[in-house]
């Protein structure tokens, strides 16, 4: 959408996959100030998001949005209100449909303009709009029904697949399924499926997580944090809290980075980042340590070039200089990032 919002990929919070319906006020306040005192909100992680379960099931008899009287009892407007006030901003969540997913609380079906009213004056920065128990109706009158082909004229991301599972086959799938759409992220518009970050809940290993943030950045998808940030591990903060990665997934071109080489187990991604500069990462799905291969070829570098490689986990600039290609020892289920500078 060309609201001048969404420049780069939103950073931030969002409680449905640690939480899912046992979401309350409490939760998202401590969220909130948790953010704020770990220094996330510094880095950019900015969006408090409620998912899904935080209405009652039934409408006031003005048609109007019941907040749930037992885990949200002082209002969304108080929660908003508490979110502005420590500096960051409020998402919530609806549905196309006459019930969200959960069947726990209404849709916005018939009731779009009034809601939209409602979220506006609570304060409300952020919308995620579900399609579950829809009236069948369809998203375009003719063409190509997916959300990457017309998510753009409404919003400022749009889901490419189904919901993510926190472990490593459902986290690389995500991955490839939301690859295919690259070209149509932009500034303003982006493909937020891969859906979620699991980061910190514990169904993958370090390196599989930073696997998983390391794709997600140079995807350009939203960073939306998916674990309880109130017990978050020193391992976790390093992993959400690389500003280097971060950087990547900021950067002011918005390009969403491809894979552009598969071999066995191996998989290069690249895309390119401002100033010249590309942004390079090598995954090993496979079971054993092999060594990859980064051929400039591939990557759109002028083969002659020499590159300075800086090492995004190891936070070090190598020393070696590289015409060609880079190759890189790689353990199982783990990556290496790089963002490669071209030198004179
Ligand atoms: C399906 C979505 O894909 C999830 O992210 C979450 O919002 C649930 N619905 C909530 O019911």
């Amino acid at each position: 959408l060309s609201n001048a919002l969404a420049l780069t990929p939103p950073m931030g919070w969002n409680s449905w996959n640690h939480f899912g319906c046992n979401v309350n006020e409490k939760i998202v306040k401590e969220t909130t100030d948790e953010l704020v005192s770990t220094g996330l909100s510094k880095l950019g992680y900015e969006y408090v998001n409620i998912d899904d379960c935080w209405a009652e099931l039934t409408r006031d008899d003005k048609g109007n949005f019941v907040p749930n009287n037992s885990t949200f009892p002082s209002g969304i407007k108080a929660l908003a209100d508490y979110v502005h006030s420590k500096g960051l901003k409020i998402g919530i969540y609806s549905d196309a449909g006459y019930y969200t997913c959960s069947n726990k609380m209404p849709g916005s079906l018939g009731h779009e303009e009034q809601d939209a009213k409602t979220f506006a004056s609570w304060g409300i920065d952020y919308l995620k709009y579900d399609n579950c128990n829809n009236d069948g109706s369809k998203p375009t009158v003719r063409g190509d029904m997916h959300p990457a082909k017309w998510g753009y004229q409404v919003g400022n991301s749009w889901r490419t697949t189904t919901d993510i599972s926190d472990n490593w086959e459902s986290m690389v799938s995500k991955a490839d399924m939301n690859e295919v759409y690259a070209d149509l992220a932009r500034p303003g518009g982006w493909n937020a499926d891969p859906d979620m970050l699991e980061v910190g809940n514990g169904g993958m290993t370090k390196d599989e997580y930073i696997v998983h943030f390391s794709i997600w950045a140079i995807s350009k998808a939203p960073l939306l944090i998916g674990c309880d940030v109130r017990n978050v591990s020193k391992e976790t903060m390093e992993i959400i809290g690389n500003k280097e990665v971060i950087a990547v997934n900021q950067d002011p071109l918005g390009i969403q980075a491809k894979k552009v080489r598969m071999e066995g187990d191996w998989e290069v991604w690249s895309g390119p980042l401002m100033n010249s500069t590309v942004a390079l990462l090598v995954v090993n799905r496979g079971g054993y340590r092999i060594s990859i291969t980064a051929h400039w070829d591939d990557i759109g570098i002028p083969v002659d070039t020499i590159v300075e490689a800086r090492d995004l986990w190891e936070h070090k600039t190598l020393k070696q200089k590289f015409v060609q290609n880079l190759t890189a020892l790689i353990d199982s289920h783990a990556c290496k990032m790089y963002v490669l500078k071209p030198i004179a």
